[in-house]
């Protein structure tokens, strides 16, 4: 084992840590339930098929660029990463792919995690690679997808500050009902002015008062239809 990958599995061990339990949703792919909040990481209709909508299909493929910089809100179980991953490969679209999260996945639940199966079992190892490099610090984990993993707490956006602005961004924070400190105006606003000209935002949320913050912040902001189980979701440009 490398020691940063040491140093990594160091560092997981002191940061907070949450219980989950790990669950099959509806298309056959795992998701992670808190029972301390109650809440599902996805969608229980289908995890990949969430993301597959609301982040790649909504989000990701509606930027034109040849160079995108991602911003993730909610690192996870890498799901929404790897598809990423994923598409810059099949697309040659280099991806810069910026993730902020409070809790990380801790590797006994990480190893286990069925997307690579499901999805790209020869990018197994790739998958494996999103969780054990190191937080902090750009890491290339693949020709066109670099990554780059903040331990942040981003209910007090003030403290981000990336050295550039993004194209796209996958807000993907638990529900206003568990987590209402992470769908306050302050976030949306910071959001916007982290958003290089035309950006995309989207996210799973089809609440009428995120509607309203997402535009007051600046953003044109539309309803989509959402993934299966959900009738509608959001999306806004800058
Ligand atoms: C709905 S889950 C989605 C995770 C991820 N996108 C995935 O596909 O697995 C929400 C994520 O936001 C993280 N989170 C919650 N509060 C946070 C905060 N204040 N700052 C940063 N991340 C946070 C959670 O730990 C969790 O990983």
């Amino acid at each position: 084992m490398r020691i940063r990958e040491i140093l990594n599995k160091v560092l997981i061990l002191l940061l907070p840590m949450r219980e989950v339990k790990m669950e099959i949703t509806e298309d056959g792919s795992h998701t992670l339930f808190v029972p301390g909040m109650n809440e599902h990481y996805h969608s229980t209709h289908g995890a990949v098929q969430e993301s597959m909508h609301v982040y790649i299909d909504a989000g990701l493929r509606q930027c034109a660029k040849n160079e995108i910089k991602v911003l993730e809100i909610g690192f996870g179980t890498g799901l929404n990463a790897f598809l990423t991953m994923l598409e810059a490969e099949k697309t040659s679209k280099k991806i810069d792919y910026t993730s902020l999260e409070l809790y990380p996945v801790t590797s006994p639940v990480t190893d286990k995690l069925n997307y690579a199966e499901l999805i790209a079992p020869h990018k197994k190892e790739v998958f494996h690679s999103l969780h054990t490099c190191a937080w902090e610090q750009w890491e290339q984990i693949t020709l066109y997808f670099s990554l780059l993993k903040l331990h942040l707490d981003f209910s007090k956006p003030s403290g981000f500050h990336p050295e550039r602005k993004f194209d796209v961004i996958f807000f993907d924070a638990f529900a206003p009902e568990k987590q209402p400190e992470m769908w306050s105006q302050e976030i949306f606003d910071t959001l916007y002015s982290l958003c290089e000209e035309e950006a995309i935002i989207t996210t799973y949320c089809a609440k009428g008062n995120v509607r309203r913050m997402m535009q007051s912040a600046g953003f044109s902001v539309e309803r989509l239809p959402g993934p299966p189980g959900k009738r509608e979701m959001l999306r806004g440009r800058k």
